[in-house]
């Protein structure tokens, strides 16, 4: 089977569109997401259309949780409360209530999907380091862990002997899955990456070649800029896009 999996789309429609027409030629079974559709971006509603429409199944993400949730706002930033409170106002209830239906873990025969971590009442901690890979990889009973959150593409490996490296993929990566390790994959974000790298990321599992790739793309960043800035959000939601921050 080959699986797309994406996160972190952010209400980028150009971005989302870019990435799924180069997933449409790619042959694959089905397309899975790591979370937080919305928060962001100017297009919360026809992000979440497209997922429902291709059945993209997803985990949730504190943007996503958040719209529902509003105590989840109090840990945002300035930025992202803002658009936050403005997403809210903008989502049918039917998209609200799609978004109350995710769940915060999907464990597939293959693979476990989450948002930020897989400790059971911390769904939403970043992890960022070794020791906070460490925790997830307690949890997992899958091979591999697919998450996103922090929106920098790149992957945690734990040997035999338990000793666990990380390898950041800024220009997109092939992973050779080995039979006697486990990962954990930050498969990049869709529609606002923050490693320093202004394309769009997501990953491609081949569970028969055993390989993940992280594909990076280029989407119309300009046409997404400008409809942040005329929809009123702050002008650095959009201008963080150009650079990749
Ligand atoms: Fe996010």
């Amino acid at each position: 089977m080959r699986y797309a999996i994406v996160s972190d789309i952010h209400s980028n429609l150009e971005a989302l569109n870019s990435a799924l027409e180069i997933i449409d030629k790619m042959n694959v079974d089905a397309v899975f997401s790591c979370g937080d559709i919305v928060g962001y971006g100017p297009n919360p509603e026809e992000c979440i259309n497209i997922i429902k429409k291709l059945s993209v199944d997803s985990v949730v993400g504190n943007h996503d949780y958040s719209v529902n949730h509003r105590e989840e706002e109090e840990l945002f930033n300035v930025y992202a409360r803002l658009a936050m409170q403005w997403t809210r106002k903008v989502l049918t209830v039917e998209s609200q209530l799609f978004l109350k239906s995710l769940p915060f873990f999907i464990e597939h025969r293959d693979f476990t999907l989450f948002h930020g971590s897989l400790e059971k009442n911390n769904p939403f901690r970043y992890i960022l380091s070794l020791q906070d890979a460490s925790l997830s990889f307690e949890n997992i009973k899958t091979k591999v862990g697919f998450f996103g959150h922090s929106h920098i593409a790149g992957y945690f490996v734990k040997s035999k002997e338990n000793r666990i490296n990380y390898f950041p993929c800024i220009s997109g990566c092939k992973i050779n899955l080995k039979a006697d390790e486990k990962y954990l994959i930050n498969v990049g974000s869709i529609g606002q990456p923050r490693d320093g790298n202004p394309k769009g990321a997501f990953a491609i599992y081949d569970t028969e070649k055993q390989t993940v790739e992280i594909i990076r793309f280029t989407y119309d960043i300009e046409t997404t800029y400008k409809k942040i800035v005329q929809i009123g959000l702050p002008r650095f939601l959009g201008e963080r896009l150009f650079s990749g921050v």
